[in-house]
């Protein structure tokens, strides 16, 4: 047995030996060990960055490049700082998700100037030609899931209401908050101008909405705040949080008015990004639903296309238009997000491998729900 496993394992050798010594050049693995990649991430503190620092992380040292990860803390300014020290130490490419989208042109700049390959990562790079592609989900169809899900669940196509709905959006500075919203108002507009959905607060904007950092404290307050101008009487029936740090807060608010109890069912509650504490909520029927980014398939493609990149072949790229930063169109890879409810979060996130059954039984941790 183990003599045929050992054989089994020679001769897999001997074969990509012989596919990466008798082929043609294309073949042959590039040594990537002498290329430094920069991975700047925006935070710590939000559940996802974590996971797609560490996938990151892993598939570029699988492909044998020298990695230098760095965690912003939520400040642009310690960004710019981390970006910079990124260039200086020789880093050939830059992969960036920025805290703030508009805020790193100047330094950005300056990678261009040193002839290093910038992709924006997840969050696309505003107002810069000196970003060269861009690996992310697609946030337009996130915000189109989640809107649908209000309009299924509250019978809206099929001619009920009116209903109260509030929003409690993304923040300005993020460039996907923007496109998550628009993707919502899509679906969503039809009813609010029919009168089937009623914005009691009136703010019906991203500007309006957002929730500064996505910080899930915000966004209780924000929810108090909108919750004040509800009363006892009246009852809001859906509530469009941009992602689940936000849906969070936006939860916490609700408990705390008496949602959740006897006689005052929860509203139905949307978010993004299926991370650990909101599939609990999902689970206990708190939470309506979340989509679901499959952050290793993102970071396994960020380092396909950097790979190509590094060795001169051309990157696979899915879209040439829909990305225009304000100074240029950047080439992007775009994947899809799933979406995820009570009902089907075992197939998407359990037997994939996202999330353990401990995962899924324990106490996930709101600072830090990983693994
Ligand atoms: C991402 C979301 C994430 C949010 C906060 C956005 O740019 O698209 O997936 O929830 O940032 O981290």
């Amino acid at each position: 047995m183990r003599i045929g496993k050992i054989f089994f394992y020679a001769a897999l050798c001997a074969a990509t030996l012989c596919l990466t010594g008798c082929g043609g050049t294309d073949v042959v693995p590039r040594d990537n060990s002498g290329t430094k990649v920069g991975v700047a991430m925006p935070s710590q503190q939000l559940l996802r960055w974590n996971r797609d620092g560490a996938y990151l992380e892993s598939e570029l040292r699988a492909k044998e490049f020298a990695v230098d990860v760095a965690f912003a803390g939520g400040d642009a300014v310690k960004q710019a700082g981390q970006i910079e020290e990124m260039i200086a130490e020789g880093c050939k490419v830059l992969v960036v998700s920025a805290v703030d989208s508009k805020a790193l042109a100047p330094v950005l700049e300056r990678a261009k100037r040193e002839g290093v390959t910038v992709i924006a990562y997840d969050r696309l790079l505003m107002g810069t030609d000196a970003v060269d592609y861009y690996a992310t989900f697609d946030s337009y169809s996130v915000g189109m899931l989640q809107a649908q899900t209000i309009v299924d669940r509250l019978g809206l196509a099929e001619g009920k209401g009116p209903f109260y709905l509030e929003f409690a959006a993304g923040p300005t500075e993020d460039s996907n908050a923007k496109v998550l919203f628009a993707g919502a108002m899509d679906v969503l507009r039809p009813y609010i101008e029919q009168g089937k959905l009623v914005v009691r607060s009136g703010e019906r904007t991203q500007e309006e909405a957002a929730v500064p950092g996505w910080a899930t404290l915000m966004a209780e307050e924000r929810m108090k705040g909108l919750l004040a101008q509800y009363g006892e009487g009246t009852k809001i029936d859906a509530v469009l949080a941009a992602n689940d740090s936000i849906a969070l807060g936006v939860l916490d608010a609700l408990k705390e008015a008496g949602y959740g109890t006897a006689g005052r069912p929860l509203p139905i509650l949307t978010g993004q990004d299926a991370d650990l504490p909101n599939v609990h909520a999902l689970i206990a029927g708190e939470q309506t639903m979340s989509v679901f980014k499959d952050t290793r398939r993102l970071a396994l493609e960020t380092a396909k296309l950097i790979e190509a990149i590094v060795g001169s072949h051309a990157p696979e790229i899915n879209d040439t238009q829909n990305f225009m930063n304000g100074k240029k169109v950047v080439p992007a890879h775009v994947l899809k997000g799933t979406f995820v409810d009570a009902s089907n979060y075992k197939s998407v996130l359990v037997d994939s491998g996202y999330y353990s059954t401990v995962d899924i039984d324990g106490t996930a941790s709101r600072a830090l729900g990983v693994k």
